[in-house]
């Protein structure tokens, strides 16, 4: 292909994917399948790789940028980002339109959700997206671009004509959905947890790393043009252009003709909100001409023709009466509030998390404190400080437990580690973890065991290991409150049909510390049964690739203790499978890395996918590995396996290999 014919088509691709990802990630409306999406793109690469020059600032394939920074240039914004007075109920609201009105008539509102979000501004020259910046303290926020640019509903060309050269700003968010999975996998790879979404938003903006950046569910409302060379008579008509111009807009807006209607708007949002998959915190109400907002003019915090009406907060301050030590599956202890009952956004919340025993230090929480509880983004209410000016000098601190409250054993606490555990192995409120870990979904799947059951099993003394459910009869179970012969017959049949889930499962579902899903696949893998497993030293256990020494570590220090064993070798006079049985499949032997992200399946299925042709999975790169399947925007991982020259496949060549189309 000759120059000019290549310059011709990567402007045809470019177009064309700007155009798919306009529907899908803002409109939300998809009209090809990820497939073909992922053809255009691989063909663009293909074009761009061959001549790079021709490669230009608003290709679909700069979205992830190289290096990660040093830091944050500042930058001045051009108009400061004014903040908004605040109107706490409805008689406030319709004072600020008595003001209104009193300088002008014939006023219409625009009410918007207020989307609890981070403030950007984002630049525009001749239709390019240039310069993204935060907020900061409105007169200098930090240049974000790199960042900005990952965020797919961010146009980095402006559709149509009619905005060019403008600076728009609007609020970064993390749907709740997203922040709660990511939150959830953090916990697991052992990274930060964010507190609520608008702190993962804000953290992830923060990032150095764009790459990190691009991984993160990051999505956009935008909702106003400061300037721009089009001729905008209202805000309405601002909201349109936007819309028009590529922008996702949110779709709850609404003009109203009067501050009733207005007033109504408020009322049937926060009903809706905790429907929507992002927060708000109220209702922006704006005077919708622009030549009565010129009018009203601005004071040297916030316009006069704006304010914002706030929804009952999902903060508020409570007594705090307790503090209790909840005891987990490792044996961590919790301090957990005891609160005097509240509403917290519409629901009674009575306890809360302390986190841990150094943050209650640090934070200097004390039983007696009138505290500042919040809820947010569905996770666990959590004590956000105490009110130091509340306090009478009869509050007492919590000191950190020198007994487990549960089973009163000595607790330990490593100098390296935050959490102090309790070291008894069958301290009944482990056990109460130990047995729900052992039948959640990724380990021996046992259905209708839940943690209400599992603790009238506790109760009634039924169990006392692990291996004690095997032994479960129907007359015990008739015993339990709620149970009757179906449910019963149910949880037996469960119970039975775990026993064959095979040995990776059953690894992992012993819940031996540091030890995960890939992990505990890569030791049935290895060692094929239980008993050789156990004979393993933690140096041997580390010749094998990919598993740490902190882990390795772990297994033998857990294969050492004397219960252990005796739990295995109930579990195997049970008949519970503890050999690996001979794999079936095309793929026995073979062993797989994921880098990257996989756009028509999950990782988890796609790891089922391997496991269920006999192949298996594994995190870490070596020379073993068979083959990488890279996905969208992989890691260091890819370099690696370059670098050694293992066999490459995409999303589409792994499922032909394992068999989906
Ligand atoms: S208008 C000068 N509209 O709320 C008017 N702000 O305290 C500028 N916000 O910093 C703001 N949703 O981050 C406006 N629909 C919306 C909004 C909104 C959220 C945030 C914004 C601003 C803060 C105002």
């Amino acid at each position: 292909m000759n120059k000019n014919e290549a310059k011709k088509q990567i402007k045809k691709l470019c177009d064309e994917i700007n155009h798919h990802n306009y529907k899908y990630y803002v409109e939300n409306n998809p009209v090809i399948s990820d497939y073909e999406y992922d053809m255009l793109l691989k063909k663009l690469e293909t074009l761009e790789a061959e001549f790079p020059d021709l490669i230009t600032p608003d290709s679909p394939t700069q979205r992830i940028g190289g290096e990660p920074l040093k830091g944050f240039k500042s930058v001045e914004h051009k108009i400061a980002m004014l903040s908004l007075d605040n109107a706490y109920s409805y008689n406030e609201l319709r004072d600020f339109d008595e003001r209104v009105k009193k300088n002008v008539s014939d006023v219409e509102y625009v009410c918007e959700p207020k989307i609890d979000g981070i403030s950007i501004s984002l630049i525009y020259e001749n239709g390019l997206f240039v310069r993204g910046a935060t907020r900061g303290d409105g007169i200098k926020g930090d240049d974000v671009t790199a960042n900005l640019r990952t965020i797919h509903s961010i146009p980095l060309r402006l559709q149509g004509s009619e905005l060019q050269n403008a600076e728009v700003r609007g609020e970064v968010y993390f749907p709740i959905t997203a922040f709660k999975k990511f939150n959830k996998e953090q916990e697991k790879k052992g990274e930060q947890v964010f507190a609520n979404p608008r702190n993962a938003a804000a953290g992830s903006l923060r990032q150095l790393d764009p790459r990190i950046v691009g991984t993160r569910p990051l999505d956009t409302f935008l909702y106003y043009i400061t300037y721009s060379e089009s001729d905008l008579q209202t805000q309405e008509q601002s909201l349109e252009i936007l819309r028009k111009a590529g922008f996702r807009v949110n779709p709850l807006i609404k003009k109203v003709h009067n501050i009733e209607e207005a007033t109504k708007f408020c009322a049937d949002l926060e009903a809706k909100r905790e429907s929507l998959d992002y927060e708000i915190d109220g209702v922006v109400l704006k005077v919708n001409s622009f030549s009565q907002q010129k009018e009203l003019g601005s004071t040297i915090k916030h316009p006069r023709w704006a304010i914002a009406f706030k929804f009952t907060a999902k903060q508020a301050t409570t007594r705090l009466n307790d503090i209790v030590v909840q005891v987990g599956r490792t044996g961590t202890l919790t301090p957990v509030a005891i609160l005097e009952p509240v509403q917290v956004g519409g629901v009674t919340v009575s306890r809360a998390t302390l986190h841990n025993f150094d943050e209650l230090k640090r934070k200097d929480i004390r039983i007696g404190d009138m505290v500042l509880v919040e809820r947010s983004g569905d996770v666990i209410p959590q004590v956000v400080k105490s009110i130091i000016e509340k306090r009478k000098g009869d509050e007492k601190a919590r000191a950190i437990p020198k007994k487990c409250p549960v089973c009163r054993s000595d607790v330990i606490r490593t100098s390296d580690e935050v959490a102090v555990r309790c070291p008894n192995k069958e301290c009944p409120a482990r056990l109460k973890w130990r047995i729900e870990y052992f039948a959640s979904r990724d380990a021996m799947d046992i259905d209708h065991l839940g943690g209400q059951t599992i603790d009238k099993l506790i109760e009634k003394g039924f169990v006392d290991t692990i291996a004690d459910l095997y032994g479960l009869t129907k007359e015990d179970l008739l015993t339990l409150e709620g149970f009757k012969d179906k449910s019963v017959e149910n949880l037996l049949e469960s119970i039975e049909k775990s026993k064959h889930q095979g040995l990776a499962r059953l690894i992992y579902g012993l819940g031996i510390r540091h030890v995960g899903k890939f992990a505990a696949q890569l030791l049935a893998s290895q060692y094929h049964s239980i008993d050789e497993l156990a004979k393993k030293t933690a140096e041997e256990l580390t010749q094998i690739h990919g598993l740490g020494e902190k882990t390795a570590e772990a297994i033998a220090t857990f294969f050492a203790t004397e219960e252990n064993i005796e739990l295995i070798n109930k579990l195997k006079d049970i008949g519970i499978r503890t050999k690996e049985v001979k794999k079936e499949g095309h793929l026995v032997g073979k062993k797989f890395v994921f880098t990257g992200g996989l756009v028509s399946l999950s990782r988890p299925d796609a790891s089922d996918l391997v496991m269920k042709n006999g192949g298996m999975v594994s995190s870490a790169i070596g020379k073993d590995i068979d083959y990488v399947v890279v996905g969208t925007e992989p890691g260091s991982k890819y370099e690696k396996a370059k670098k050694l020259g293992l066999v490459l496949i995409d999303e589409n060549e792994f499922k032909k290999l394992v068999g989906v189309t």
